[in-house]
């Protein structure tokens, strides 16, 4: 049975709302990310990947911010990109791909007309243990043209270069975070609403046993890890943008010589 937008944009919305309780200032730094990367590409129609792009929050905004881009938005989850697919399917310039982007040639899954002028995501790659990053940061940076960007919001942690100062970033967002009110889903909650829809069991069923079923935990939590990987993919500069405590945008950006 098909899920209907209407349906599938009210899991979206909890999702949303859900995210924010673990993600304070999750719309801001959207919005610094999405100034970045219009500022990045310097073109009305770049062509941009979402990467753990879920039921697809960023890529929309993408969308939103530059109508004219083309958004190849992939998840490993087919129970996410199912939500996404039912509420978004008519958006001029969205896909949404099923892809395992710890797996080496997932690019070769997305069918792009051409090199990718950046890349995009929230809180996804951290999902992934170091050799499956390094992966991930190597397959991208040969998808990407030369002065192409990276631009990663998520929460990372500088505990092996500097504990002190990891703490009190934790602190900070503890702060921010402040106390969670009695109506909002935890994940446990979401997860386990979508679980019992009924409209959901065929892709609740499909999501089975997948690469994305059980969440691996903060595996690549550590900014060092991705500045690690991104330099050994190649990619010429890597900082960060944006950060409140340990919630970072991070930019990485390819050399000339790549692709
Ligand atoms: C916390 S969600 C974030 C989703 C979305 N970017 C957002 O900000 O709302 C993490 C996402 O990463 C995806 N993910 C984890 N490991 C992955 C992998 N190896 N390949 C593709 N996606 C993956 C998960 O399926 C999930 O959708």
């Amino acid at each position: 049975m098909p899920i209907s937008s209407e349906h599938a944009r009210t899991w979206i919305s909890r999702w949303d709302r859900q995210q924010e309780t673990y993600v304070p200032h999750r719309e801001e730094r959207f919005t610094v990310l999405l100034d970045a990367l219009e500022a990045a590409c310097g073109r009305p129609d770049p062509l941009v990947l979402d990467l753990g792009c879920g039921p697809g929050s960023l890529a929309v905004r993408v969308l939103d911010r530059i109508p004219a881009a083309t958004v190849v938005a992939v998840d490993a989850d087919p129970l996410l990109l199912g939500l996404a697919d039912a509420a978004h399917h008519d958006r001029p310039g969205l896909r949404f791909v099923e892809a395992d982007l710890g797996r080496s040639v997932w690019g070769a899954d997305l069918a792009l007309s051409g090199p990718v002028d950046a890349a995009v995501s929230t809180t996804a790659l951290h999902w992934l243990p170091e050799p499956e990053l390094r992966v991930a940061y190597g397959e991208l940076a040969g998808l990407l043209r030369p002065g192409g960007v990276l631009l990663n919001g998520d929460d990372l942690g500088v505990d092996d270069a500097a504990p002190g100062i990891a703490e009190l970033e934790r602190n900070l967002l503890r702060r921010a975070a402040g106390p969670r009110g009695e109506s909002l889903d935890d994940w446990r909650q979401w997860w386990g609403g979508v679980t019992e829809d009924p409209a959901l069991a065929e892709l609740v069923a499909r999501r089975g046993a997948g690469p994305a079923a059980g969440h691996r935990g903060a595996e690549s939590a550590r900014l060092s890890a991705h500045e690690r990987a991104l330099r050994a993919a190649g990619f010429a500069e890597v900082g960060t943008l944006w950060q409140h405590g340990g919630n970072r945008l991070v930019c990485a950006i390819t050399g000339a010589s790549m692709v």
